[in-house]
Parts: C-alpha cells; structure tokens; sequence
C-alpha cells in the first residue's frame, strides 16, 4: 500500500473515502482486501483499526445476530438439510455467515456454492468457514445469484437449492426473482429446495391504528398520510389477541420447479371473521421444508422468531359478526407485496 514512500493507511480519512468510492463504483472486494491489509499492516493503531472495522462491517447489518439467534429457524433448516444434504452438489443463495452452507457440509454434501451479493458478508462468510476448517468444500461466490453462470461458476447444474431469503413481508430480498432464476438456469432435472415452499399468512386483526400527521409548525402536513406506506410491524406479546379470525394462506410461494404453483403474481382469500371490529389484516410467514418440518412466526408464537408481523390496515374499520367473510387481495412483484380489502 506504499506510494513513493507515503502509505494511504497514513491518512486514515482518505483511505475512508477511498474504500466507500470503492464500494459505490461496484468494486467493494477491493475496500475489503484493503480494510485487511491495513489492519495485517498496522494492528496496533487503533485510528486505523476504527476505519477498517467500519469498512469491513459496512451491510454487515445487526439483524444477523437476532437472526442467528432464532432457535426454531436453525433447527428447522438444520433438520431439513439433515435429511437432504448427503451426497449432493448444493448452492447456497445468501449464505451471510455461511452457517447453512456449513450445515449442508456437515450432513455429507458433495460440495457448497455459497453465493452472497454483499463482498463484505461473502468475506465473513470465507473467513468463517475457513475457521471452522470447512473451506475445501465450500466455494463461496461474491455475485447476485441472478448473475451466477451454470457452467463457470457452479461447474455444471446443482442437486440442491438452499435459500434464507426471507423478510417480513416474505418476498423483500429478491426471493421470487432468485428462486425461479435458480430453478430455470442453476439447478439439474428434480433438484431439491430447502425450503421448498412458503406462505404469506393472513388473518383478520384489530389493530390500534397509526396516529394521523396533521399540522406541523402551523404547515398542514395531512396529505402525507395518504401517502405514508400503509403496512406496520405489530408486535403481539403471547396472550394478547389483536387476531380476529383463523389464519389463511394468503399466497403460496412454491420453489421446485415441477410442483404446482397455484398462482403467479396475485391471489384473492375469503378470510372468516371470529366477530368484532376488524381493521386490517396481520400477516406473517410459513416456511415449508417438509411436512414435518415446517418454521411458521404466528402472531404470539415463540419470542425467539425474529421475523416480525406486519399489520395491513384496511380503508376503514368494519364490525363483523361471527362468520362474516371478508376478501382480501395479495399481490407481489419484485419485492413489493400488497394486500387490501377487495369489497
Ligand atoms: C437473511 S440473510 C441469510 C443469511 C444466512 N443464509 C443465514 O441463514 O443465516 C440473506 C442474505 O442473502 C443475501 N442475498 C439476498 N438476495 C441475494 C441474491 N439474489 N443473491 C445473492 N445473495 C443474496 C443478502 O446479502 C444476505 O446476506
């Protein structure tokens, strides 16, 4: 990193802003590779320490932790893995930390495609499994995994598709675009997918309702509540019922390629009302691994799921009586997932 003399790791502040540039022009396995020789280089000053820690951590975002903290997750793509793993030739899409590539490594895959769009957490996740002595097994790839060549980069088609690629309202991080890509371009005839299905959830609910802007420093501010986005996340302690009505599948996400997918972009549910006032629906995820294995975060389940539940409001709130039906509408593209009351 010398310069005629001059190192950028003198002038910390710049090596900064150098790695950030880096990173906004698409070259941020090179502000990675910076960020280690710094501190291989200058272990003891902690300025520099600061900024490569900043460098390195940069999408590396906290939710990892609650994440990997969520005991029935774990177990449930561990359990899944467990079964379908051995002997296979798997991709990993999203690997963050690696630990579900080093799963698959531990219950006999043949070898690991761990993909990660992010350089930062793709060299976590090589650091990590070069830690755990794993690293002859598992090649991992900094690339979207829309990006990822069948022959150059996976040396030919894969058996098995592993993915966490789940957010809140299910389809966030390019699950839908991902897994089709995956089962089309990446994967051999009857390939398996962990997991190899999922649900949106729904159900009636009766929400307390956002606080409406009005004015502010005497400006009529009122019109942003028409546009705020509507959806909230709910938090629903065990014991508290805001549910008003049985939970629906309210759109099935199905990966494999050659089981039926009932739907494409949007699906419309009867949700039955229990009685009361209704509001809004609450929606969470089901993810299906096998019919004994299945991760599903219902409102006032166990604490340790880490996805939250997202509240829907409707127009208006509605008093129903016991078996009153309402149809809900679920749309999703690129990420987007809508739902609404359609009366
Ligand atoms: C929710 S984390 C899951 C991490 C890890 N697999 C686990 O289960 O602990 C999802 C990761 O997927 C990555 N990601 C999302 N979409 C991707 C895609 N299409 N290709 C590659 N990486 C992707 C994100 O950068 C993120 O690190």
């Amino acid at each position: 990193m010398a310069q005629s003399g001059k190192s950028i790791f003198d002038a910390p502040a710049d090596f900064l802003g150098m790695a950030m540039s880096l990173k906004e022009s698409g070259a941020a396995d090179q502000a990675v590779k910076m960020a280690k020789a710094a501190l291989a280089e200058r272990p003891d000053d902690p300025e520099l320490r600061a900024v490569a820690r900043a460098i390195l951590s940069d999408g590396v975002h906290t939710y990892h932790q609650v994440m990997l903290a969520d005991i029935p997750r774990n177990v449930a793509y561990r359990r899944a893995i467990d079964r379908f793993a051995k002997g296979k030739t798997i991709l990993d899409i999203g690997t963050g930390t690696g630990l579900l590539a080093m799963m698959a490594v531990r219950a006999g895959a043949k070898h690991v495609y761990a993909v990660d769009r992010n350089a930062t957490k793709a060299d976590l996740a090589r650091d990590i499994i070069s830690a755990n002595g794993m690293s002859d097994k598992i090649t991992v790839i900094t690339k979207m995994s829309l990006d990822l060549d069948r022959e150059a980069d996976l040396g030919g088609g894969v058996d098995m598709v592993i993915s966490e690629l789940f957010s809140a309202n299910v389809v966030g991080e390019t699950l839908m675009q991902a897994l089709a890509h995956a089962a089309e371009e990446l994967t051999n005839p009857g390939a398996t997918f962990v997991p190899e299905r999922c649900a949106i959830m729904g159900a009636l609910a009766e929400c307390k309702a956002r606080p409406e802007v009005t004015d502010v420093e005497g400006f009529d501010l009122s019109l942003l509540n028409e546009r705020l986005k509507k959806d909230t996340m709910v938090s629903v302690p065990r014991g508290d019922k805001f549910q008003r009505g049985p939970a629906q599948s309210l759109y099935d996400c199905v990966f494999e390629p050659d089981k039926p997918a009932p739907v494409k972009d949007k699906a419309f549910t009867q949700l039955v009302s229990d009685g009361g006032t209704v509001n809004g629906v609450m929606q969470w995820l089901r993810i299906h691994f096998a019919d004994d294995i299945i991760y599903e975060n219902p409102p006032g389940g166990d604490p340790l799921c880490h996805w939250g539940i997202r509240f829907e409001p409707f127009d208006e709130p509605r008093e129903t009586s016991q078996g009153d039906r309402i149809n809900v509408g679920c749309m999703q593209a690129n990420g987007e997932l809508v739902i609404w009351e359609d009366s």
